[in-house]
């Protein structure tokens, strides 16, 4: 897997750090430059990793149920599709690519959250290619708000031991920190084999592979090197 986002690792990491789930939304159109720019990205995830993601605009069915709005979801017009072929594994490639739209998302203005349960699968559903199957969605807009930081682990608690961890490898586990997981699981560990950093789901929970490829996303962006996972 591989880093499409051109940004520099200062801009990154910023984005990082300003991201925070947002699931109330302005009544504001996503417009031409920002959908093209999003829409290059999918495009180019698509050809690297062999997914099928696309983003939907002005099409608020895909938030309209019970269940979205009982998870405090409002005005979600636009969102992300993570879908891929039926054949393939695409837990850890949607979250670490996913990831990838949520951060430029965020440097071109918009808000995100992740959604695995709390929107109308059905009727995204409906919109697959035959032999596809969904992995889960992104909600996409201008948010009312820009969201808080998440309360979660801190660096020690997501490796066996700082004791003898070079620099970098502690920037990843702290840019690990910022990603966003499941009901804010954190379930992944990261450790050091030799000098080639490896990332691994820990115990049990739900979506532990998306996580992990969010959170490996952001080990990379923080140490600046890939991470086997
Ligand atoms: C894989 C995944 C699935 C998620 N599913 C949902 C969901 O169904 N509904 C929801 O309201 N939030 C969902 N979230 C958002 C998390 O609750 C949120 O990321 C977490 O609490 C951390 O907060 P933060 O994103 O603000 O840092 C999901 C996040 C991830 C990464």
């Amino acid at each position: 897997m591989k880093i499409l986002l051109t940004n520099g690792a200062d801009e990154l990491k910023k984005a990082m750090e300003a991201r925070h789930s947002v699931r109330a939304f302005r009544d504001e159109p996503i417009h031409g430059e920002i959908r093209k720019a999003l829409d290059a990205l999918a495009d180019e995830i698509n050809r690297e990793s062999g997914l099928h993601i696309r983003i939907r605009y002005d099409d608020p069915a895909g938030f309209d149920s019970r269940l979205a709005h009982y998870g405090s979801f409002r005005q979600v017009h636009d969102y992300i599709i993570l879908a891929g072929p039926a054949s393939m594994d695409l837990d850890k490639a949607c979250g670490y690519y996913g990831e990838q739209l949520v951060l430029l998302a965020q440097m071109l203005g918009l808000n995100t959250c992740w959604a695995a349960l709390t929107f109308n699968r059905r009727q995204v559903k409906n919109l697959l290619e035959p032999g596809e199957k969904l992995c889960m969605v992104i909600a996409l807009g201008f948010g009312e708000k820009q969201g808080v930081p998440h309360r979660g682990k801190k660096p020690e608690d997501l490796t066996d031991t700082l004791e003898g961890k070079p620099d970098w490898f502690i920037q990843g586990l702290e840019a690990a920190c910022l990603a966003p997981t499941a009901v804010n699981q954190q379930k992944f560990l990261f450790t050091l084999q030799g000098d080639v950093p490896k990332g691994r789901t820990r115990g049990i929970g739900t979506c532990l592979k998306v996580d992990l490829g969010i959170a490996a996303l952001h080990f990379e962006i923080g140490s600046g090197k890939p991470v086997r996972i």
